[in-house]
């Protein structure tokens, strides 16, 4: 098949890329070329303004990891929908207007947002400066009226593994690796969601090829996972002795920890947002979930080959980390 990416290059458009070269289709890219990729052809434009590369091409089937603005969405749609079978996006389980005391289904709402407040949002670069999951529910809309019943809305929770710009579960993967007094938020106990960027790469390509459509919510696993047996993993793994010291939230919060940023994967059971993310209709397309294990094995390999003078954009300084434990009444041993 030949397959369009708009975008392509970073994190999971570049897993997308090589499961899709590995199956056999040839891959194009559309970006504004700051990060070279030379295994596969690149039209160089702009989502926003300058589409001029993607004219008189024509593609089976497009997957969107760059459309963040319902305006710039509708563009490309408007420009593709007639020279492409089969579009897919990706968009995110933050569309949700929700996430409470029940499972969130595809079906639960999402949150609104008027196209004149859509218009007014601006961007940093890489996304919009707010409203992020509002935008991408009218994004998704936007495809269906463009490509009605051609289109597959994909809904992913948090992605890990290698090559992720975020540093949110590369922060625990090396924290636990640099060992001593590690500050662990809330309980074990807590569930957590995520998945690999590989699991969900091969699940994109794989139901692109099918021509899925509709919309599917994409995140980790078939079990609930908790924040303790990650942790424990991520030390298993990397042969640390880091001592885990689990401090309460509430304690955390009165000092100005941040949760998800400060403290990477911590939603606090008193903002009621743990998420629960129903992915039972993925799971019957053939999404498959790998070890955490391998997750974490291979994510701490690339963290070694990464440049150690990148600030990092998520995650507590450990002087900050310091002090909080100071703070508390624990004896450690
Ligand atoms: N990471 C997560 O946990 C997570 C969770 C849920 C959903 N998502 C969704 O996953 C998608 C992002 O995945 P990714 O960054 O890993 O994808 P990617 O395809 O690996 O990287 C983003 C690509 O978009 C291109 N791009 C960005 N802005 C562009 C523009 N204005 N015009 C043309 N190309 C542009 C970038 O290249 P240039 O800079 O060269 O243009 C780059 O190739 C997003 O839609 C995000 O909402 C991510």
């Amino acid at each position: 098949m030949k397959l369009l990416i708009l975008g392509g290059t970073r994190f999971i458009g570049r897993y997308i890329t090589e499961r899709a070269l590995n199956n056999g289709h040839e891959v194009t890219h559309f970006n504004r070329g700051n990060h070279a990729f030379p295994e596969v052809e690149t039209l160089i434009g702009d989502r926003d303004g300058d589409l001029s590369a993607l004219e008189g091409r024509s593609f089976d089937a497009v997957i969107d990891t760059s459309g963040f603005f319902p305006r710039t969405v509708s563009e490309s749609v408007s420009l593709l929908a007639k020279v492409v079978d089969h579009y897919t996006f990706i968009s995110t389980i933050s569309v949700y207007k929700e996430f409470g005391e029940k499972p969130c289904t595809e079906d639960s709402p999402v949150q609104v947002i008027s196209e004149e407040e859509a218009e007014r949002v601006t961007s940093n670069g890489n996304g919009p400066t707010e409203h992020y999951g509002a935008l991408k529910a009218l994004a998704e809309k936007e495809l269906e009226k463009h490509m009605p019943g051609r289109v597959l809305n994909i809904r992913p929770g948090l992605v890990v593994g290698p090559h992720d710009y975020s540093d949110r579960f590369t922060y625990w993967v090396k924290r636990l690796d640099d060992g001593g007094d590690v500050l662990a938020p809330g309980k074990p106990q807590r569930p957590i969601q995520f998945i690999d960027v590989r699991d969900l790469a091969n699940c994109i390509v794989d139901m692109t090829e099918k021509k899925v459509t509709g919309v599917y919510n994409v995140t980790g696993s078939e079990r609930h996972l908790t924040m303790g047996e990650l942790l424990d993993t991520c030390k298993r793994v990397s042969g640390s002795k880091a001592l885990l010291h689990w401090l309460d939230e509430e304690f955390l919060l009165s000092q100005g920890v941040t949760p998800w940023s400060d403290l990477p994967l911590w939603l606090p059971e008193s903002h009621n947002a743990a998420a629960d993310i129903n992915v039972d209709k993925a799971i019957a397309q053939g999404l498959t979930f790998r070890p955490i294990e391998e997750t974490v094995s291979d994510t701490l390999a690339w963290l070694k080959t990464r440049d150690p003078s990148l600030d990092w954009k998520a995650g507590l300084d450990r002087e900050k980390e310091t002090k909080l434990l100071n703070k508390t009444d624990r004896m450690y041993s």
